[in-house]
């Protein structure tokens, strides 16, 4: 009999979304070295702060294991994170190179490298679940910081709230039903720094509204 899958963090194995699971087997063939597989949350389960990007970079967090790490957006996070006191030490987009994060945790809202880098709607709501039950378990979670409006609107709808009642708007401030803080933020990719929409300083604000908050 198969055992359960952990009820916070994908199977290293996964089989729940199919697609997700074939571009897996077609990496790991392509990229045997590689971590290839549902990439687990970073931080600790204490944090008053969670971060929840969209999905693992092919060449970053798929290939890395860590949330973010090898990703050209991992760049401006940690060092949006360092700068603001949410993680010390010398991010050298590496899992071993003894980053920690304070008082913060980061999660992707899918788990696994989608092709294109675009998760479709069901594999969004399959791993929702796990995100769900993350927030469950995290007793001093005050504020969630949505990178994007895909991490947007899971987050919303993990709080069953009406998508429509808040619209996506960097550095808005959302109270959700359960007392949680949102706040949305661009998503720090290449993608949206390259073209301006997200500049250095407006990411900064986030973190700094993040750090009055807690
Ligand atoms: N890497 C991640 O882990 N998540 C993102 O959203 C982007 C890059």
């Amino acid at each position: 009999m198969n055992k359960p899958q952990n009820p916070i963090s994908p199977d290293h194995n996964c089989q729940l979304c199919p697609r997700l699971a074939v571009f897996r087997d077609q990496n790991r063939t392509k990229f045997p070295d590689k971590f290839n597989a549902p990439v687990p949350s970073f931080g600790s389960l204490d944090a008053e702060l969670l971060v929840v990007g969209l999905a693992p970079g092919l060449k970053g967090a798929n290939f890395s294991g860590r949330p973010f790490t090898g990703d050209f957006a991992g760049e401006l996070l940690y060092g949006t994170l360092l700068k603001y006191g949410f993680a010390k030490g010398e991010f050298k987009a590496h899992p071993d190179d003894g980053l920690e994060l304070i008082n913060c945790r980061i999660t992707n809202a899918v788990r696994c490298v989608p092709p294109e880098n675009k998760p479709i709607g069901s594999e969004i709501n399959t791993c929702a679940t796990f995100l769900k039950n993350q927030i469950a378990v995290m007793p001093n979670l005050k504020l969630i910081v949505s990178l994007g409006l895909v991490s947007h609107n899971t987050v919303l709808k993990t709080h069953n709230e009406k998508l429509s009642a808040f619209k996506f708007v960097h550095k808005e401030e959302h109270k959700l039903n359960n007392g949680l803080t949102l706040i949305d933020s661009y998503h720090c990719s290449k993608y949206n720094t390259s073209t301006k929409r997200l500049t250095e300083p407006m990411f900064h604000e986030v973190f700094e509204l993040a750090k009055e908050k807690l």
